[in-house]
């Protein structure tokens, strides 16, 4: 399942960030990393990048500091589920004087000019993307497509309507969903079919070295949030390694919204489409009911093969020597 596919990771590691770049760094060619801030604060959210990676014996993959804060909106974190420092309880070390001072808009811009066929993938709130795009206007068209976990079809995770990674910068959201770039879309209608538990802890604990007993300690703590983990940005992180993994995606148009008093960082997905037709079915999986709703500028995941995707996570874990 190696494959050479060319990525660039945004993220704000982040537990399920630090196993979607454990995945990547494996499966594809990570040419560069973009910390920005979410879970946590920039600092952490940079360290933890660099962290994971040279644990993991991929220390010459480069990673670049973004910005903290988004655009408008006053930050959230969550450091309520990431734990403080956004590792759960791994103390990370201290770490060399970063290399790279390039800002991570910079650099991310740069990549694209240099690199054909690379992938955008997004775990985070979508600032430095956003800026990028500002900074830039050429880049939109340089970027063939983005892979991001954020937002959902159906309900959010931090209130009804709004997931996590949008609600944090709604406007960034908004520039990045309108830019015209394709984007596939893994939302929490998607990572919710997906449930980590003790059982994936116990097999990660089993396996011998040091990136394995971190996975286990990382997935111990947030199983130990809720029962079951999600992993969300793992999973867009496995479309692109495994697509079998997503069963089923539908087009779509999202937009985002930034001004409603109750569903400020919604995405509201367009699926009229697909309204279903027997009683109980609410999104149908075929088009049966045409409607005029503008650009399908998303593909939307729809369904996941579980058992593949834990199949995927525990045998990339495995497979590391360190
Ligand atoms: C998303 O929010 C963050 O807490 C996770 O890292 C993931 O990217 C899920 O809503
Ligand atoms: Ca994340």
């Amino acid at each position: 399942m190696e494959t050479s596919k060319k990525v660039w990771i945004d993220c704000d590691p982040g537990i399920d960030d630090s196993f979607a770049l454990l995945l990547a760094m494996k499966h594809l060619s990570v040419v560069g990393i973009s910390a920005v801030g979410g879970n946590t604060g920039l600092d952490h959210t940079f360290r933890n990048a660099r962290y994971v990676t040279e644990l993991a014996g991929y220390g010459d993959i480069p990673v670049y500091a973004g910005y903290d804060m988004p655009m408008f909106a006053k930050p959230e974190r969550a450091e309520n589920i990431h734990g403080n420092s956004g590792l759960g309880n791994i103390m990370v070390p201290r770490l060399k004087e970063a290399q790279r001072k390039e800002h991570a808009v910079d650099a991310l811009i740069d990549a694209f000019r240099y690199q054909k066929d690379m992938t955008l993938v997004t775990l985070g709130p979508l600032t430095n993307v956003a800026q990028a795009l500002l900074k830039e206007p050429e880049l939109k068209h340089r970027i063939p497509e983005i892979i991001s976990m954020g937002g959902s079809v159906t309900t959010g995770n931090y209130n009804a309507c709004a997931e996590f990674n949008i609600v944090v910068d709604p406007e960034a959201a908004k520039i990045v969903f309108e830019s015209g770039i394709p984007i596939r879309m893994v939302g929490l209608n998607l990572c919710r079919q997906n449930s980590m538990t003790k059982d994936e802890v116990e097999q990660l604990k089993a396996l011998p070295g040091l990136v394995a007993a971190a996975a286990a300690d990382l997935l111990e703590y947030s199983v130990n949030q809720g029962r079951q983990s999600q992993l969300c940005d793992a999973c867009a992180i496995a479309w692109l390694i495994d697509p079998a993994i997503i069963t089923c995606a539908l087009p779509m148009h999202v937009d985002v919204e930034t001004k409603g008093e109750f569903t400020r960082g919604m995405t509201v997905c367009d699926y009229r489409d697909y309204i279903g037709m027997s009683p109980k079915e609410d999104i149908g999986r075929e088009v049966c009911y045409p409607v005029d709703s503008g650009e399908k500028n998303v593909l939307a995941a729809m369904e996941f093969d579980k058992a593949r995707f834990k199949e995927l996570l525990i045998q990339t874990i495995k497979s590391y020597e360190v």
